[in-house]
């Protein structure tokens, strides 16, 4: 029943004079926002709520240490945040206006691609997730996850072309009429519509945001991939924004009750797809080129001294920083690991490696290329080391980890079974530079 602005409270002798004229008029969509129902449906509340428990539960499992280490507040936070957004989108009356109002589907669309899913890609879940199950079980899953093949195929569908496509397709597919429609015709098919969208945009953020540091896409592609989904983006805003008459039949009887006609409703929807979520693209460009010169930066201090011995005026630095940048943009795209020097240890000597690691006794539990007679099998092959996203499950995979981790591995993962061997720096140093040398 319409709400007529009657009921809303005037002084009653002020009511009665303007009842004849308010009586008419309608007063669209005020106070019915109270009337919609929220949607308690069990197997997403399941859902939530088991991520909350795993998430949780992984966490109080780390020790404290390895904890504020890998999760730290922020990521919690992120987590908290992401959870509450897909609480809003899913769970509040957001989600039953959806069926009546376009633009209002379009927040909820919003939620889930752009705060949801990006907020829980930056607090690392998966790792989390793991973490909830005993040593044993994680064990059977890592090799499920080698052995079946499972990790081929993520890494096969994480590639950034696939993902690119993907997401694209899911945008225009889903914003045709003829599917939009069938999406609300059948709830079905909205469960399917909504878990495309948020699976295509947990893919990118992955790729975008790299929660665990190792990119799979150099900073410079990583740029050129979001600004050609945040353009398609853009347009299909504008495209439903400057369009002359609506396209979506299903809200064709829908939108009045709320005070817009159907192309008003239309073009609010085109906006909110437009300027918000063109904002959120353009924030993560401007993040990635800033962490992109810093990345540059980094690699010019680390890489460049150790071979040319140039003196460190600043002139000569920032020299050494644009030629850095230059040389990554010159690589970008045909490299996807990113130049082989940002491997590359200052003041390292590879070739003292292989001795190195007869005489620590690595080569008792190791399978190392290049060092003879190392056919170790208590700790994993050493093989093309640069290549792996994480040391020993746990650090991300950079030279100040590797060496962290070679110094003291017993302070990173207390009780594991690689010994503290007592190297010294340099030693260590040496080391990881041959790890990173066998390509
Ligand atoms: C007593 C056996 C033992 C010795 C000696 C040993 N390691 Fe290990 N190493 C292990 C085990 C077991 C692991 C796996 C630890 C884990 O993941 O919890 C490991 C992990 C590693 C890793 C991480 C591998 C990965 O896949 O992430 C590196 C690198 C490594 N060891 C290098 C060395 C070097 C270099 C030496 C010599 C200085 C050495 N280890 C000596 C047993 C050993």
């Amino acid at each position: 029943m319409p709400l007529t602005v009657s009921s809303i409270s005037l002084p009653a002798a002020a009511r009665e004079i303007a009842k004849p004229a308010l009586d008419g008029l309608a007063v669209p969509g005020s106070g019915r926002l109270a009337e919609l129902p929220w949607n308690w449906e069990v197997w997403v509340l399941v859902c939530l709520g088991l991520a909350v428990f795993g998430y949780a539960y992984g966490l109080r499992r780390l020790n404290p240490h390895a904890r504020s280490r890998i999760f730290g507040i922020l990521r919690i936070a992120s987590f908290a945040a992401g959870i509450a957004a897909l609480f809003v989108a899913l769970i509040s009356p957001l989600d039953a206006l959806d069926d009546q109002l376009f633009s209002a589907h379009m927040v909820q669309h919003l939620l889930l691609m752009m705060v949801a899913a990006p907020l829980l890609v930056c607090s690392r879940p998966a790792m989390a997730f793991l973490w909830a199950f005993p040593m044993s079980t994680r064990r059977v899953i890592g090799r499920i996850w080698i052995a079946g093949g499972l990790h081929r195929s993520v890494t096969a569908l994480m590639s950034p072309l696939a993902v690119w496509l993907l997401c694209s397709v899911v945008l225009w597919f889903w914003h045709l009429p003829g599917p939009y429609g069938w999406a609300l015709a059948n709830e079905g098919i909205h469960t399917l519509e909504h878990f495309c969208f948020f699976i295509s945009a947990l893919m990118f953020w992955s790729l975008v945001i790299e929660p665990f540091g190792r990119r799979r896409l150099d900073y410079g592609s990583t740029l050129i991939f979001v600004a050609t989904l945040g353009v398609q983006n853009g347009l299909l805003g504008a495209l439903l924004t400057l369009a002359g008459h609506p396209f979506y039949g299903a809200h064709f009887n829908t939108t009045e009750a709320w005070g817009l006609t159907p192309l008003e409703d239309q073009q609010l929807a085109g906006i909110i797809m437009w300027i918000p979520a063109s904002v959120i693209h353009l924030t993560s460009l401007g993040v990635l080129f800033v962490m992109w010169m810093r990345h540059a930066e980094r690699e010019a201090r680390v890489a460049v001294p150790s071979r040319t011995r140039l003196s460190s005026s600043l002139a000569v630095q920032r020299y050494t920083t644009v030629l850095a940048i230059l040389v990554t943009f010159g690589l970008s795209g045909c490299d996807r690991h990113g130049p082989a020097s940002y491997w590359a240890m200052s003041g390292a000597h590879a070739d003292r490696g292989p001795a190195l690691m007869q005489k620590y006794g690595c080569a008792a539990c190791h399978t190392i290329a290049g060092v003879p007679n190392a056919r170790g099998q208590v700790g994993p092959p050493l093989a093309q080391f640069g290549r792996r996203a994480f040391i020993a499950g746990i650090l991300s995979n950079n030279p100040d980890n590797l060496v962290k981790w070679l110094r003291s591995p017993q302070s990173v993962i207390p009780g594991n079974a690689m010994p503290d061997t007592g190297l010294t720096e340099q030693d260590a140093r040496d080391i990881a530079a041959y790890l990173y040398g066998d390509t």
